[in-house]
């Protein structure tokens, strides 16, 4: 037991996800940049990602993912009392997104909190629930994690006409190479939105068991958008947009290299602390931002296949939506059985990264 811990556990009541319907294969996005079916398979292991509708932002999918796992539940809206929302691509510059869907769900009046750890957002808020539940500041939560990367994708309408097989003739060199200065990022990643349901269980023996989280901004540099924030004044003007400047700056070898190691470190060390070992997790539920880091982290953990889930071949990078997302289709696939413990672990911009245990 934990210095802090009174028996008050955060136990998780459903998981929803939502996924838009527009699926975009690799040879769609080969269209309209430099780059092939083969590439992106061979390096990333991506088949293919979801996209929005212009007009659907990220609250709409949180609040799509957060009715599926109200009725997954069984917890009626009206009980929610805090949505917390992981997202890196709100609706807007503010407000956040936590009071549009509190709004779009018909809650009351409960707090609703902002956090944006990117790609570990959702393993940051699993912690920001527990310490709710555990200090009795909250008894049911809504934690939702959700992303529209296509809303960073530097394209213009007749890229995207394109692209969608609506225009058919081909681009122009300029706009291809245009694109394809921005096709180790546009590839990996895809919309999606993932929540969970969280009730206060006293005594119990089922929840989130622990969490370690890390962040280091000396690694800023290596995943950021450098245009459209406070340190630009304007936030944003039309050069920034010309030169490329809102879309991510990202050195993939980097991040690579760190999140291979760092994800089976904190989770071996996670498990060491709350006196558990790797035999002991039913499944491993990593962050998907490339299958041959998910492969490389699990040969290190020498974990077998089937305590292992991955689901970006499906649906590329969906950022903070990635967790639940591959935690509700490994528990569709039977992996993550009640009773079972899943760990979590994932790292990303930030540098954020960390793992969590949740006894189901
Ligand atoms: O959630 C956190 C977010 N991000 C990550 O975790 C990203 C982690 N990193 C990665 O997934 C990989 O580093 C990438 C998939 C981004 C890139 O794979 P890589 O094996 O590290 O390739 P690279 O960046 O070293 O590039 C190799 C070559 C380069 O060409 P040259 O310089 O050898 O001529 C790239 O320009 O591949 C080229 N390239 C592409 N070619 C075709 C980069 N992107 C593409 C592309 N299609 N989409």
């Amino acid at each position: 037991m934990r210095a802090t811990d009174n028996g008050t556990r955060a136990v998780l009541a459903g998981c929803g996800v939502a996924v838009p319907p527009l699926r975009v294969d690799n040879q769609m996005l080969a269209r309209v940049m430099d780059t092939s079916d083969q590439w992106i398979q061979e390096r990333s292991g991506i088949v293919s990602r979801y996209y929005v509708e212009p007009g659907v932002g990220s609250a709409e999918l949180g609040v799509e993912a957060a009715r599926g796992a109200l009725t997954d539940a069984a917890v009626d809206s009206s009980e929610i009392d805090y949505v917390v929302c992981a997202t890196m691509t709100p609706n807007h510059y503010f407000p956040g997104g936590g009071t549009l869907i509190q709004h779009g769900l018909g809650l009351r009046p409960v707090p609703a909190l902002d956090i944006r750890q990117q790609c570990a957002g959702f393993a940051y808020g699993m912690q920001v629930v527990d310490a709710l539940i555990r200090s009795g500041i909250a008894t049911t939560v809504l934690l939702v994690g959700t992303d529209v990367h296509t809303s960073l994708m530097p394209f213009t309408k007749r890229t995207w006409d394109v692209l969608l097989g609506v225009e058919e003739s081909p681009l122009e060199p300029e706009e291809l190479e245009w694109n394809s200065r921005f096709r180790h990022l546009c590839v990996l990643f895809g919309d999606a939105a993932g929540a969970m349901v969280f009730r206060a269980e006293a005594d119990s023996e089922r929840g989130i068991l622990g969490a370690r989280l890390f962040g280091q901004g000396e690694e800023k540099e290596i995943l950021f958008v450098p245009g459209g924030g406070s340190a630009c004044r304007p936030w944003v003007d039309e050069r920034m947009i010309r030169d490329g400047g809102t879309v991510p700056i990202m050195d993939g070898r980097k991040v690579f290299k760190l999140a291979v190691t760092r994800m089976p470190k904190v989770t071996t060390e996670l498990l060491a602390e709350n006196d558990l070992a790797l035999d002991d997790v039913d499944v491993l539920i990593m962050h998907q931002a490339n299958l041959r880091i998910n492969e490389a982290a699990q040969k290190v953990l020498g974990l077998p296949d089937e305590k292992v889930h991955n689901n970006i071949q499906k649906y590329g990078n969906t950022t903070s939506a990635t967790l639940p997302l591959c935690f509700y289709e490994a528990r569709e696939a039977g992996k993550a059985p009640e009773g079972s413990l899943v760990a979590f672990a994932a790292l990303g911009a930030g540098l954020h990264w960390g793992a969590v245990l949740l006894r189901l």
